[in-house]
């Protein structure tokens, strides 16, 4: 680019690059893996993917793409909160295949006031996989939670028709006790939870998941960070979830993953405004086959990229993240 069409940029506030990257960060991803790394330049941040925190179980790297989307739309919105419209290219350099966006700054618009709600919002979202609080879903929220959805280009489908739940539920159960009986899937598991202790920032830590793997009347089954170790502190027996969707793309490649990473966060994001939170189920996803036979036996239009259960919560507890030098891609 020549230094002319330079001078129509944006630089990269430099004293501003921590948070922005700290914000990105606060995103959800696979077993807390937190599979990205930033590289910031005078005009623009670059998200890259960071496979060596790719799980062996996903064999194509689709969580840790659509974790990574995730983190993608926190540093969309860490941008807007510095009063600027984010650009982002996807896949700038289709050769250099980690590198998944990069994002300059736009136009110079004030954030909008949902905007400054979710920024608001964002520390408190959490995967929640404690009890609900049993109280009604705030009227109109899954409305629009769904337009966020399309805003992104993914959809927000809702499994609310008791047979399509009770199928969902029995291929959840299935994949679940199917996982379960996988050596490396549950060392794996081992790997990536943390006892009380432990002060990793990464990771799923023991504050974040229960003990034992009892089912609750209207919760899909919840991943097993416990493995019989007794290690997680959380109760199980609580409300139903007040409602459950499946997250969709209409393809099924990298940047339909990236993009269904930006719809989650969006989503979570929102109804974390409202004090309502998230249980995700990717067990039944790892699979290809079971994910196919949800896609069919649900009639779903497109490729589930997550599933989740969303309930109101009236506490808020967030889980440990690496901090912004830790995340720099070296040059
Ligand atoms: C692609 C993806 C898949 C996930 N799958 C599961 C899952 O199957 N079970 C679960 O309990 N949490 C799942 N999570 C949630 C992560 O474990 C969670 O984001 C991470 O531990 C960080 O915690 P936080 O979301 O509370 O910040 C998933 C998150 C992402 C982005």
């Amino acid at each position: 680019m020549t230094s002319n069409a330079r001078q129509h940029e944006v630089r990269i506030p430099a004293e501003q690059v921590n948070y922005l990257i700290a914000t990105a960060a606060r995103a959800p991803s696979v077993h807390n893996t937190q599979p990205w790394r930033f590289r910031a330049t005078d005009y623009a941040i670059d998200l890259y993917a960071d496979p060596k925190r790719k799980l062996e179980m996903d064999r194509d790297g689709r969580e840790m793409v659509v974790s990574c989307g995730a983190a993608l739309f926190g540093l969309r919105l860490a941008i807007r909160s510095l009063g600027y419209m984010p650009i982002v290219e996807s896949f700038p350099e289709p050769p250099r295949l980690r590198l998944l966006a990069r994002v300059r700054l736009g136009a110079a618009v004030p954030m909008t006031p949902q905007e400054y709600l979710m920024l608001e919002a964002l520390p408190l979202r959490h995967t929640h996989r404690g009890p609900f609080a049993g109280d009604a879903l705030p009227a109109g929220l899954l409305s629009g939670l769904q337009h966020d959805a399309l805003a992104e280009g993914a959809t927000l489908a809702l499994i609310d028709r008791a047979l399509a739940y009770q199928r969902l539920a029995d291929i959840a159960s299935a994949a679940d006790r199917q996982q379960h009986r996988d050596p490396a899937v549950r060392e794996e598991i081992r790997r990536w939870s943390r006892d009380a202790d432990d002060l990793a920032r990464d990771g799923v830590p023991a504050v974040a998941f229960p003990a034992g793997t009892r089912r609750v009347p209207g919760r899909l089954p919840q991943r097993d960070f416990d493995l019989g170790r007794s290690l997680g502190l959380l109760p199980t027996e609580g409300p139903p979830a007040a409602a459950t969707a499946v997250l969709l793309t209409t393809g099924d490649r990298r940047a339909d993953w990236l993009r269904a990473g930006q719809a989650l966060q969006r989503v979570l994001t929102h109804a974390a405004t409202k004090w309502v939170f998230a249980s995700l189920h990717t067990q039944p996803l790892e699979n290809a086959s079971i994910r196919a036979l949800i896609r069919d036996r649900l009639s779903l239009p497109g490729a589930p990229q997550m599933v989740m259960q969303l309930g109101v919560s009236h506490t808020a507890r967030s889980t440990a993240r690496r901090g912004p030098d830790e995340l720099i891609e070296p040059c």
